[in-house]
């Protein structure tokens, strides 16, 4: 693909859309007006790659690209054209190799959000950096016992992650399950949001809007506006579903079906729990089954409370995101109708999580965030962890591989963060003095304002340079972020 400047993609971007405004289409469907939020089609699913032989060869072109964003003409940036990318289909063991091909004017890179995979070289190697019109062939090899679960990709060249984020630039990865788990159907739900200006471009963000992190107008599922999908009564449906916002938390609630929750992240339960509610942070998956009941619902996202800003910076904002109504946002929606279903198999039983609890600890750290004034003053907020902001030149955290860490996470600040390290999953053992009653494996834990967690970490099958930061993806451009190097 030939690489398109910014300026040009903007240009053509505004062309094009001039047409679709003076039509009468250009009206933004907005979180402030939800009777005006009507079902947007049948839903779409990304276009789905599978691995074969033990390999899934894949060439992303990252570059601007006219695509439907919330039924509206939009200049988003995207992988191979389309927003999703393509799903990524895994095995335990496979190989995956990408070819990613830089065609826009900025540099990129690419990150396997959650996958337990080598970080150096061109693995899960977020320090390379991928040039304008140039390509990077990374190659990702699954350990023969990865979990199974859904995994996503996105861009991670830092300081302009939450803009390619923002613009389009994500997909998601699943890592098939061992024992195939009966459904009559399976989805991937990506969520994302965005906000698209008159002319078909992606809005930019003020510094009030990065600090707090930016939450976009159009909430969308796989790039559309409350679609909607069918099914059968007494079937079992299998949803996976990604938070793919920039800083939006997603507090996800089904009425009238039975929604049962598998795993989060790479976390798989020992069985399948029941759940009415379900809080994602940005950059975590939920693993859904939906026993269906005869109806019409909708998945809901309502306003979750991440705390503010003010107080930290004077007149601050106040509260964090859009004022969502009471009765939340649909994100998509759901008919059952028609002769009940023959029943499905039972779920098979999930491999039981590993307990680091009773594990021998080789280091105790604190790894405080912060989010205050700045010294300098200039009106902008400092975002650092252990009172730094992020150096790709300096590595923070030194572990020794094979050994067990408790790292004590510590929020010193107003509005809450979500913790995600990179390649070695977290169990978290604490939230907030309360010891956890049953292992529970995230890459990205929430960090309420002034709380505090505790994780475990096995520093196992790979040793190399990688990151934590916090998943607000503002924030961890803004600084909030830390590198570690385990050898
Ligand atoms: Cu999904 Cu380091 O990020
Ligand atoms: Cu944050």
């Amino acid at each position: 693909m030939r690489p398109i400047s910014r300026r040009q993609a903007l240009l053509l971007g505004g062309l094009g859309a001039a047409g679709t405004v003076a039509g009468g289409a250009g009206l933004i469907w907005s979180l402030s007006s939800p009777a005006a939020r009507p079902p947007g089609g049948n839903l779409i699913q990304p276009e789905e790659l599978r691995s074969g032989n033990g390999q899934l060869p894949v060439r992303l072109a990252a570059g601007p690209a006219q695509v439907q964003l919330g039924g509206r003409q939009a200049t988003a940036l995207a992988y191979n054209g389309s927003v999703p990318g393509p799903t990524l289909r895994l095995k335990a063991g496979d190989t995956l190799r990408i070819s990613l091909a830089n065609g826009m004017s900025q540099p990129t890179n690419l990150h396997v959000h959650g996958l337990h995979v080598s970080p150096e070289n061109n693995g899960d190697n977020v320090f390379a950096a991928v040039a304008p019109g140039t390509s990077f062939d990374y190659e990702y090899r699954l350990p023969a016992d990865h979990p199974p679960g859904l995994y996503w990709y996105h861009p991670h060249h830092h300081g302009m992650v939450a803009d390619q984020v923002f613009a389009g630039l994500y997909g998601a990865i699943i890592v098939e399950d061992p024992e195939p788990i009966e459904a009559s159907a399976e989805c991937v739900l990506v969520v994302s949001d965005t906000s698209v200006d008159g002319l078909g471009n992606i809005s930019a963000t003020s510094a009030m809007g990065r600090m707090a992190g930016r939450e976009g107008e159009l909430l969308l599922v796989n790039g559309q506006i409350n679609p909607q999908f069918t099914s059968r009564p007494g079937q079992r449906e299998r949803w996976r579903v990604v938070n793919a916002c920039v800083a939006r938390y997603l507090q996800l609630r089904l009425d009238g079906q039975q929604m049962q929750l598998l795993g989060m992240d790479s976390g798989r339960l020992g069985e399948p729990r029941q759940v009415e509610d379900l809080v994602l942070t940005p950059g975590s998956r939920a693993d859904l089954l939906i026993t269906t009941k005869a109806g019409t619902s909708s998945l809901r996202a309502f306003q979750y409370n991440r705390g503010s800003t003010a107080g930290m910076m004077g007149q601050g904002p106040g509260p964090l995101g859009p004022a969502e109504p009471a009765d939340g946002v649909a994100l998509a929606s759901f008919q059952v109708a028609g002769e009940a279903a023959p029943p499905q198999a039972a779920v098979p039983a999930q491999r039981a999580p590993m307990d680091l609890r009773g594990a021998a600890v080789a280091a105790h750290r604190q790894i405080v965030l912060s989010a205050g004034m700045g010294m300098g003053g200039a009106g902008m907020m400092r975002f650092t962890i252990n009172g730094r902001e992020f150096d790709p030149a300096r590595t923070d955290i030194t572990a020794a591989a094979g050994t067990v860490e408790e790292w004590t996470l510590i929020n010193s600040s107003t509005m809450d963060h979500a913790f995600h390290l990179h390649v070695w999953p977290m169990q978290v053992v604490e939230q907030n003095g309360q010891r956890d009653s049953s292992p529970d494996w995230r890459d990205v834990v929430n960090l309420p304002a002034n709380g505090r967690i505790t994780v475990r970490v096995a520093f196992a099958d790979f040793r190399g340079r990688s990151a934590y930061h916090c998943h607000i993806l503002d924030h961890e451009d803004l600084g909030m972020m830390g590198a570690i190097e385990v050898r």
